[in-house]
């Protein structure tokens, strides 16, 4: 409820005549060669925001990082990189280009700045500060703007410079969400707290080691919890199950075996894949078979959940009101193991349809939906990979908390 009430700020705010420092997180994938972007999704999220405050009549300092360089200024990590696609997004808002996002530069271009204009900073993390929160570097990065707007939600789990420290600097009236921030923060808060049951979570990905906390929390909430990607094969073993080579984390048997009677007790019903799509080596071209997950002969290996188990696991999505998915089936990458992540897909957007309730979250479902052409099929693609993990895991997100305390 509360989240509520502080995010209706933004909408209402005039940005007439003012200069809004906007924390966006255009952390995109960029092509190694000649740095195009390959995939602009969380640039265009950001849009509404810019376009909003443009409209007022205010004026608009993106800033951001961009990988993760260890060691200063690096021309892999350079912003410079989305100007010409940026440009073409903003079309006719001109967008300037400061080489450093503090010093003389950036504090000459953001005071000329007209209403409309957008200026671009280089790369926050060109700057160690950033990262190791220092609270001077937040407040040169303070001075640049008028208002604070931090609409980077998939940056809103880290307790960086630019995401929760510099909010101190701006008075409670003069900092807020932005659109992409409210509305990803509106669609997880729908799922954790307030999901029409069935409630189902789907977990993939390769790591049970990755996923403990956000099973913990979801045994709290889900009504099924569906297991798949390389993470089910250590669930498989834990109950004795043959997995071949399959990828095993053997120290997290126990755990596994924990979570289990854990959702056992409280009613949550887990669903391991049926069955696996095979390969006999981790390669595109190796050759495949199928077998009961619990099943799987010595030289094999699952890398995707095999067809029995695609019909298993629609089942229990087509009858689910709300639905949450992070991390993919299988090695969706490759042609030959894909068809488990395709499945899921085609349910999860059927179940939509039907009128349930479906956000699927974390870099490489989102890849997948994008990839199989369901975004729009599904009620809301999150643009957070460890944001939207650490959400689900129950965490307060420092990005969040630094404005609404
Ligand atoms: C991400 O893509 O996960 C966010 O942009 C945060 O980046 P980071 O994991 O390097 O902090
Ligand atoms: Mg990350």
């Amino acid at each position: 409820m509360f989240y509520f009430f502080a995010m209706s700020a933004f909408t209402t705010f005039h940005f007439k005549g003012l200069r809004a420092l906007v924390r966006v997180d255009f952390n995109v994938p960029l092509d190694k060669q000649n740095f195009t972007i390959r995939d602009d999704n969380r640039i265009r999220a950001a849009l509404p925001t810019i376009q909003k405050i443009l409209s007022d009549g205010g004026s608009v300092i993106l800033m951001s990082h961009l990988g993760r360089p260890k060691s200063g200024p690096e021309d892999k990590s350079s912003l410079r990189h989305l100007i010409p696609h940026l440009s073409a997004l903003l079309k006719p808002a001109t967008v300037h280009f400061a080489n450093d996002c503090i010093g003389s530069e950036a504090s000459q271009l953001a005071a000329a700045l007209q209403p409309g204009e957008v200026l671009l900073l280089e790369n926050l993390r060109f700057h160690p500060e950033e990262e190791q929160g220092d609270k001077s570097f937040a407040e040169q990065l303070s001075r640049l703007g008028d208002v604070y707007v931090n609409d980077a939600f998939g940056t809103a789990h880290r307790a960086h410079a630019s995401t929760a420290v510099i909010a101190q600097y701006f008075p409670g009236d003069k900092k807020m969400f932005g659109l992409l921030m409210e509305a990803e923060v509106s669609a997880a808060e729908k799922v954790l707290h307030r999901a029409e049951k069935p409630f189902t979570a789907i977990v993939g990905g390769a790591k049970v080691s990755d996923k403990i906390l956000i099973l913990e929390n979801l045994l709290e909430r889900a009504t099924d919890i569906i297991i798949g990607g390389g993470m089910a094969y250590t669930f498989m073993k834990a109950i004795g199950g043959q997995i071949g080579n399959s990828l095993c984390e053997a120290d997290r048997l126990e755990l596994a075996r924990d979570l289990l009677s854990k959702a056992s007790q409280k009613g949550v019903n887990i669903h391991l894949p049926y069955d696996s799509m095979l390969a006999d080596q981790f390669d595109a071209a190796a050759n495949t078979n199928i077998a009961p997950s619990n099943q799987i002969p010595d030289g094999w290996m699952g890398l995707d959940i095999g067809p029995e188990a695609c019909k298993q696991f629609a089942e229990v999505i087509l009858r689910s009101k709300t639905i949450l998915w992070n991390g993919p089936m299988g090695v969706f990458e490759m042609e030959k193991f894909r068809n488990g992540t395709l499945a899921i897909a085609k349910a999860v957007a059927d179940a939509t349809a039907q009128g349930a309730y479906s956000l699927v979250g974390g870099g490489d479902s989102v890849a997948a939906v994008n990839q199989f052409g369901f975004a729009d099929k599904v009620s809301y693609v999150s643009t957070g990979g460890g944001a939207m993990l650490e959400f689900f895991e129950g965490k307060q997100l420092p990005g969040i908390a630094a404005i609404n305390n």
